[in-house]
């Protein structure tokens, strides 16, 4: 693509924001995501109204709280990370990586990063749940992987010998990043991403559900556990201590869903159930029930 550049100078000058997450977050620089945008939309923006009028909603001078950045980056980020696009057009990155290389599993390659999403193997609440996964033989199964982050819980099950997966994320960025991981891993065809569980096909054999905290997990487990048959594994996570742990049991039960096994990391837990024969219809509880 021929893209002239806007600036007076053709040296780049960076404007970073901090994209803070648990595993360290990344620097992403604005100007370079601006100017990757305009060279994405393959115009010269000083020559194009509609594009100049486009371009100035995003410019970095405009950005004056974190909200207004997160807002902009959002959409501008997941354009450019589906057209796997990660540099500007003078070859500056759009992003530094700051997240921990602690703890990370062999199986994963050295591009394998977090980004702005969660979910890496040298954070102990994922580390409990990676640890039920080992616990679950997933050979040959379809699995759903609910709150999938950067898609970690997923492409272990497929290093497990699952058949696919099926990774669900409410975070466009998140699901955005999966993508992107899937394609550094060459798993693509194995990897399906959704917005939601109801997009998730009733044929999947097993499923993981990681979401913020044990306050989320009430609400999709219905859902979930209605795309598994009998006797298929469901594991839920992070939870936060035995209290946290004995209050899912809990809802587990009420639900038809029978507690088998407890993962552990550091103080952090993930619950394994086995969707029962007979259990009550299942039917969605708030949150506030939940509790
Ligand atoms: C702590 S991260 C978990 C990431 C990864 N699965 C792991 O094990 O580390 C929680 C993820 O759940 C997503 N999430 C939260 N609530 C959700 C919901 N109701 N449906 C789908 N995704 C949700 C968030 O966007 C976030 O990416």
């Amino acid at each position: 693509m021929d893209v002239r550049l806007t600036s007076r100078s053709t040296r780049h000058r960076p404007r970073w924001c901090e994209w803070r997450t648990a595993e360290g977050g990344c620097l992403i620089d604005l100007q370079a995501v601006y100017e990757a945008r305009l060279a994405q939309q393959g115009a010269f923006a000083e020559t194009d109204p509609d594009l100049t009028r486009a371009a100035a909603r995003f410019s970095p001078r405009r950005f004056r709280s974190a909200a207004r950045v997160r807002d902009s980056l959002v959409t501008n980020l997941v354009d450019l990370i589906e057209a796997g696009i990660d540099t500007c057009p003078h070859g500056a990155p759009l992003w530094i990586d700051l997240s921990s290389r602690k703890g990370r599993a062999d199986w994963l390659p050295d591009e394998f990063f977090c980004r702005p999403v969660f979910g890496s193997d040298g954070m102990a609440w994922t580390s409990a749940t990676l640890r039920a996964i080992d616990a679950v033989d997933v050979r040959g199964t379809i699995v759903a992987d609910i709150g999938a982050g950067t898609g970690i819980l997923g492409f272990h099950a497929l290093a497990r010998g699952a058949t696919h997966v099926h990774a669900v994320d409410s975070d466009p960025l998140a699901r955005a990043v999966a993508g992107m991981n899937a394609r550094l891993l060459g798993e693509s065809e194995r990897f399906t991403v959704h917005a939601a569980v109801g997009d998730v096909a009733r044929s999947t054999g097993c499923a993981f559900v990681h979401l913020w905290g044990v306050w989320d997990l009430p609400p999709v487990l219905p859902a979930v556990a209605d795309r598994l048959p009998t006797g298929a594994r469901l594991i839920l996570a992070p939870l936060e201590g035995t209290g946290e742990l004995a209050q899912i049991e809990g809802t587990c039960r009420d639900l038809g869903l029978a507690p088998t096994r407890a993962s552990e990391c550091e103080g952090w837990y993930a619950l394994e159930v086995r969707i029962a024969a007979a259990g009550r219809p299942l039917t969605p509880i708030s949150p506030r029930e939940g509790r």
